[in-house]
């Protein structure tokens, strides 16, 4: 009988010797506190896409309402880059401006780091830079998706000053959420070295490969894993979802999440279920109360303070 049940004992485990290496796997949701909305709820980038509003031909509009993960595809970005950065126009900026501060999911992988040292890494399918944001060591982090506040171009690869990227954005790409701020209209941003209009965050878009730091270092941490924590995820996007199921069957599984995610890949929801828990609920609400039971209240305080 597995003995974590709730986060009293989930508390207990990882403060006892019998774990050694923990895994973190995040998504949008433990991001959504601090005022961004995630991709697949109501009210997320998916939900309230409006591809009648992005500058696209009624091709690109028709794949884009069929399918909404098209506006973070590589041909499509190819072919158009203003999907993506119409889309990401306020995203983009509000990294920026630093407009969005860590949550207590994120406080909670640093304390888990400093109070214990058995935090292996922490894996972020976030491009937000939040995970980044809250100390702890480069090496403890491996971003899945890339990151936000870098700038590229897709087609030679050449990187873009972050900011004068930015400002090209501010400059000529419409707010197609508040079409009475910046230009009326897109007009291409040229890439500094190639010229073509594909500069963009360094973010990975479907079609695109993952950075190979993400199989090297899974690799490397899943076999020791003694406990994963999945936080936040919808756990639909492959191949960060592989975590789950590539982790030894030994390993304890924990899901933070508002709703059961990964019946597919194996997750097992049910109260009396064998290596699995299930810490249903609000990511920053079940992050507090697993840092009281670990007794890191004042710590938490103090960087939420800094
Ligand atoms: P999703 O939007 O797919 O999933 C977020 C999950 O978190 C859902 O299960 C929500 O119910 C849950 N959730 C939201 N807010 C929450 C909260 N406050 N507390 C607890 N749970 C909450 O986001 P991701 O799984 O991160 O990739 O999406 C994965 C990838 O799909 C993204 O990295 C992005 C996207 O397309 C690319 O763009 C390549």
């Amino acid at each position: 009988m597995r003995s974590v049940t709730d986060l009293a004992s989930l508390a207990r485990f990882i403060l006892s010797p019998d774990c050694q290496s923990i895994v973190i796997l995040t998504g949008a949701g433990v991001s959504v506190a601090s005022g961004i909305p995630d991709f697949r709820s109501p009210g997320g980038m998916y939900d309230t896409l409006r591809p009648e509003l992005i500058t696209a031909t009624e091709q690109q509009r028709k794949l884009m309402t069929m399918d909404p993960t098209y506006v973070v595809e590589k041909n499509m970005f190819l072919q158009n880059s203003f999907p993506y950065l119409e889309v990401r126009r306020p995203f983009i900026l509000g990294v920026r401006d630093r407009i969005w501060k860590p949550t207590i999911a994120h406080h909670f992988a640093s304390l888990l780091h400093s109070k214990t040292d058995k935090l292996t890494r922490v894996y972020t399918q976030n491009i937000d830079g939040l995970t980044n944001a809250v100390g702890l060591p480069d090496g403890k982090i491996v971003s899945v998706h890339g990151t936000l506040d870098k700038a590229g171009c897709e087609s030679c690869g050449e990187d873009m000053d972050f900011d004068a990227f930015c400002s090209e954005v501010e400059a000529k790409i419409r707010d197609i959420y508040h079409p009475e701020k910046g230009p009326q209209e897109s007009t291409p941003i040229k890439c500094p070295s190639c010229g073509k209009a594909t500069v963009k965050p360094k973010t990975v878009l479907f079609g695109s490969s993952l950075p190979a730091e993400f199989f090297d270092k899974a690799s490397q941490d899943l076999p020791t894993t003694d406990l994963l924590i999945v936080a936040g995820t919808s756990l639909v996007v492959s191949p960060a979802n592989s975590l789950a199921y590539n982790v030894p069957t030994n390993t304890l599984r924990v899901i933070v999440n508002n709703e059961p995610v990964g019946k597919e890949l194996g997750i097992d929801h049910s109260p009396d279920a064998k290596r699995d828990f299930f810490a249903r609920g609000d990511c920053d609400e079940v992050f507090l109360d697993l840092i009281g039971e670990l007794g890191w209240i004042a710590e938490l305080k103090e960087l939420e303070d800094n």
